[in-house]
């Protein structure tokens, strides 16, 4: 039987055509607008699986309180088991009439099993239900969010493991600034990742309890063990407010910042994907199963899907902003408003896995131009810093007089058209006559890196113990 002849029984006692699922007080038809705005089966079917769990695990806490009889139970469990068995094969007909997820597999239970099924909404209402799916929707998600993140991971510490001696420019204001290597700074985003992993992992020790049992708002009269029902659904314990409970939507707001605060983590690193791989800079180029072309021009080939990621951003801290406006006026207790939170949540952690398979594979099939690189690094003066610091060092001077020193002879390069360290020896001797010599022979393009020596730095010996680290974090 399916469900429209689930829906054709019940409508048939039922002359006016009032739907099924409300009281007798009801007496004209409703408008089918209303089934538009208050209908959320198209989207709620995602909680199709938690929400069975949740009634799973009530009907047997309600069968140990001796609240409903063994044989009923059993009847229950069956017209459940079989309604999972429909929903995985695709066969179960999710009827809008029927307004959520929730409706939709009692209805279908009453069609299988009967007036048992009515049994099952004892000590709960729809308020503490859609809570406990949507919380238990969340949590599988952050999970797999983690894992996401971990394969990013890993891909970006192998990458970084072969460029730990690759030099570039490190930028400030997008303008070439000092020499790092491309090791260091992939490792960067490592570490955006590790935080934004704690973040989410963080997150679980608040989602972590059970709002089922708090019924509509206030409670049930019903001896009722929330405590099983809680371990049974994998929380630490159940909520300790059943007002809070039905109304509080902290969890889908902190998920949805957790995804925008590391989404814009995934933008940087689309925005530095886009720069690399422009003609102007030329430092990667991306493996062509992940270009595209342009329908005009023949010769192009664009990093789109590092410009998305880029661009995905808009929604994330747009679903934030969605949901945190929706829920800031509410009266204390359940409104209908709060059926708006799933559209968000299931767009930003869509959208959000996408980016980062996206940006794995990006950066796994990335060239890196090691020789534009080394190119870019020969011009702007990017050893300037260094030199200051080892005149400082060498020949104990203030910081600022050095500086002022090798302003100096930036202008005079600037003045010849060169770079410092195409300057003669004279021109170099800036502390005594032999520190020309040595200052021509410090400044290096390829010892830059190899100067730094304090801990996070770029110097290839720090490289490699953060690689180290990221290793014993991740294998
Ligand atoms: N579909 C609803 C939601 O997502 C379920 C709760 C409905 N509760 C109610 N009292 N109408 O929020």
């Amino acid at each position: 039987k399916s469900i429209l002849s689930n829906e054709q029984k019940i409508m048939k006692k039922n002359k006016k055509n009032i739907n099924p699922i409300w009281g007798s007080n009801f007496n004209k038809q409703s408008n089918p607008l209303l089934e538009k705005i208050n209908s959320s089966i198209d989207f709620d079917k995602r909680l199709a699986f938690q929400d069975l769990k949740a009634s799973e695990v009530h009907s047997l806490m309600l069968k140990k309180q001796k609240i409903i009889s063994s044989a009923e139970y059993n009847l229950i469990i069956k017209g459940l088991k079989k309604i999972r068995t429909l929903i995985q094969n695709n066969k179960f007909i999710f009827n809008k009439k029927f307004e959520d997820i929730h409706m939709n597999i009692e209805m279908y239970l009453h069609n299988l099993i009967g007036e048992v099924a009515g049994k099952l909404h004892t000590a709960r209402s729809r308020n503490d239900q859609v809570a406990t799916d949507f919380k238990l929707w969340i949590i599988e998600a952050l999970k797999q969010i983690c894992l996401k993140i971990e394969d990013l991971q890993k891909t970006i510490v192998k990458k970084a493991a072969l460029h730990v001696q690759t030099i570039m420019p490190g930028f400030t204001h997008l303008q070439s600034a000092q020499i790092v290597s491309l090791g260091h700074h992939l490792m960067a985003y490592y570490e955006m990742l590790k935080r934004d992993k704690n973040r989410f992992l963080d997150s679980i020790n608040r989602i972590n309890e059970c709002p089922l049992g708090s019924a509509a708002l206030a409670g049930t009269s019903f001896p009722i063990d929330r405590t099983l029902t809680s371990k049974l659904l994998g929380f630490k314990k159940p909520t300790m407010n059943s007002m809070d409970s039905v109304s509080d939507r902290d969890y889908a707001l902190e998920f949805l910042s957790n995804i925008a605060i590391s989404g814009s983590h995934l933008s940087r690193f689309g925005e530095d994907i886009v720069i690399w791989s422009s003609d102007q800079f030329k430092f990667v180029t991306l493996s062509d199963d992940f270009s595209t072309g342009s329908s005009i021009m023949p010769q192009k080939k664009n990093p789109d899907p590092a410009e998305l990621i880029r661009g995905k951003m808009g929604r994330f801290s747009g679903n934030f902003l969605n949901l945190l406006t929706m829920i800031k006026g509410l009266p204390l207790g359940y409104s209908k408003d709060l059926q708006e939170d799933k559209e968000p949540v299931f767009d930003s952690y869509d959208n959000f896995i996408l980016s980062i398979e996206v940006i794995n594979g990006i950066i796994k099939g990335i060239k890196v131009n090691k020789n534009e690189m080394l190119n870019a690094c020969s011009k702007g003066n990017l050893m300037a810093t260094d030199l200051a610091d080892w005149l400082v060092i060498n020949y104990n001077i203030p910081f600022r007089k050095a500086y002022k020193m090798i302003a100096k002879i930036v202008d005079i390069a600037n003045r010849k058209k060169c770079q410092i360290n195409d300057l003669s020896i004279s021109d170099l001797s800036l502390i005594g006559n032999n520190s020309g010599k040595r200052i021509k022979s410090f400044l290096k393009i390829e010892n830059s890196i190899n100067y730094k020596r304090s801990s996070g730095s770029t110097s290839p010996k720090e490289v490699k113990k953060a690689i180290q680290n990221a290793k014993k974090e991740l294998f």
